[in-house]
């Protein structure tokens, strides 16, 4: 059972997400990141626009030699649509576990990033809101390069 100061901590918290949600929606006219990418029909058009550049692009494609395409493209659209506040649940795997075996590097974080610029060019999405989609996927960079410089510096190695 929370204790009465648990609860008031928990609602002022929340207070300040909902006023910080606010501000943000305030700032873009009361629109979420998701719909000012298009909705639906266009993040959908960007994640299959990067499947297909994703295939064909020989600095990646073969880490995706062994996964069903049309499921990760439907993980992939949930996921971008969740962290856009589209309102979609992510019934994938978390960052960390889906890529564990992979021994991706930077260099293909990069490429993949590469990739989702062009596929969202291709659909026509201004580039400073891809730039806000992909700073909300560059942190998890931690979790899917197995050569991360950041852990293998001994002043911030745990
Ligand atoms: C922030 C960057 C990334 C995001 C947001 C992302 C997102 C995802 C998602 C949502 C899935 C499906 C999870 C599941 O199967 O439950 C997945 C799987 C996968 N990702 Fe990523 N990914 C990223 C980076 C990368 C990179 C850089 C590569 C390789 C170059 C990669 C290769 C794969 C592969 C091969 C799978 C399928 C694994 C399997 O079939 O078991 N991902 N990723």
């Amino acid at each position: 059972m929370p204790s009465p100061m648990r609860l008031w901590l928990g609602c002022l918290g929340l207070a300040a997400c909902i006023a910080a949600g606010n501000a943000a929606r305030a700032e873009s006219g009361g629109l979420t990141l998701f719909d000012r990418l298009g909705g639906e029909a266009k993040l959908r058009a960007t994640v299959h626009e990067f499947v297909l550049i994703m295939e064909s692009d020989d600095r990646i494609n073969f880490t995706f030699a062994n996964t069903d395409l049309k499921k990760f493209e439907q993980l992939l659209y949930e996921q971008l649509c969740n962290l856009t506040q589209g309102g979609c649940p992510y019934t994938g795997r978390d960052m960390y576990t889906a890529h564990a075996k992979l021994n991706i590097t930077n260099a293909e974080f990069n490429a993949l990033a590469e990739d989702l610029y062009e596929a969202f060019d291709r659909v026509h999405v201004p580039y400073r809101l891809q730039n806000k989609v992909v700073a909300m996927l560059a942190p998890m960079q931690h979790d899917v390069v197995k050569d991360h410089p950041v852990s293998q510096n001994p002043a911030v190695a745990k």
